[in-house]
């Protein structure tokens, strides 16, 4: 069996999880990564595979399917030292409006699916006695806006659970960590018409990630400007916020 760490990347076709998948790699971890395509996540593993002297093991994982999440915990070889969670979906907000059903499963996968996993995941961890759980969630949840609020408030309910999470973990060794990125140039914002000075790439938060994992942060802000802008928008009274076209 391999001493290196372990490092499992839920959605490798994310452009920040292939990020990450490839920051932890050159950290010298060993991965499990997983997608829901098996063709684009066979080429996924080929790649690391090829870059990277570490063991890649690639498990297809609809988060959505119970079984699915169930069969992902039947094949990782160990517990894993880190899991990131780079899992999410974001439509337009006017189709999620209009689609009820597409309103559910932007709920579903930005926060339940992906807190039931962690959730296993953080009993393995805790079974052991270390480890470090990433979710990535969204500076959207810190306050609902008519733009975007079934994705805000699916991340919203993510951070919460993120942030019990990290309390119960706290007594046990295990590390939970929030991630807020703010504007990210990935497949997810493509065509949006994002302020160059708060947008970074995929690159910047995976280096951000192993940092606060190594640091056991509770929760960054990657760029840490929206920090200071959800504070200011958190302040603003309802009656200012809700006349606000944000
Ligand atoms: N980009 C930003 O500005 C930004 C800002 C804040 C937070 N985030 C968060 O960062 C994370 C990564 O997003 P990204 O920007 O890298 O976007 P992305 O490339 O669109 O990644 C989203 C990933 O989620 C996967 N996914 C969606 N539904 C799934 C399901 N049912 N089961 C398993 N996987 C599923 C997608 O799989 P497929 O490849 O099969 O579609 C894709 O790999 C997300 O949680 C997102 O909400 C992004």
């Amino acid at each position: 069996m391999s001493d290196k760490p372990l490092a499992l990347i839920l959605a490798v076709t994310s452009d920040i999880g292939r990020a990450v998948a490839r920051a932890c790699a050159a950290a010298g971890h060993d991965l499990v990564v997983t997608a829901r395509d098996r063709q684009r996540l066979d080429v996924e593993v080929a790649d690391l595979g090829q870059r990277y002297p570490v063991a890649v093991q690639g498990v297809e994982m609809d988060v959505l399917d119970r079984a699915h999440r169930a069969r992902l915990l039947e094949q990782l070889p160990r517990t894993p030292d880190l899991v990131v969670c780079a899992i999410g979906l974001m439509p337009a907000q006017d189709d999620a409006q209009a689609d009820p059903d597409l309103a559910e499963r932007v709920m579903q996968t930005n926060y339940i699916a992906p807190a039931l996993m962690l959730e296993q995941l953080a009993e393995l961890c805790r079974e052991r006695g270390s480890g470090a759980l990433v979710g990535i969630s969204s500076v959207a949840g810190d306050r609902g806006r008519r733009s975007n609020y079934i994705y805000g408030s699916a991340k919203a309910g993510f951070s919460a659970y993120l942030s019990g999470l990290r309390a119960r973990m706290h007594d046990h060794g295990v590390s939970v960590i929030t991630v807020k990125p703010g504007f990210v140039r990935t497949r997810m914002t493509e065509g949006m018409r994002l302020p160059a000075l708060l947008t970074i790439d995929p690159e910047h938060v995976a280096r951000s990630i192993l940092a606060a994992a190594g640091s056991r942060t509770n929760a960054i802000y990657v760029k840490r400007i929206w920090r200071v802008i959800m504070w200011v928008i958190g302040l603003l009274p309802e009656s200012v916020f809700k006349r606000l076209k944000l």
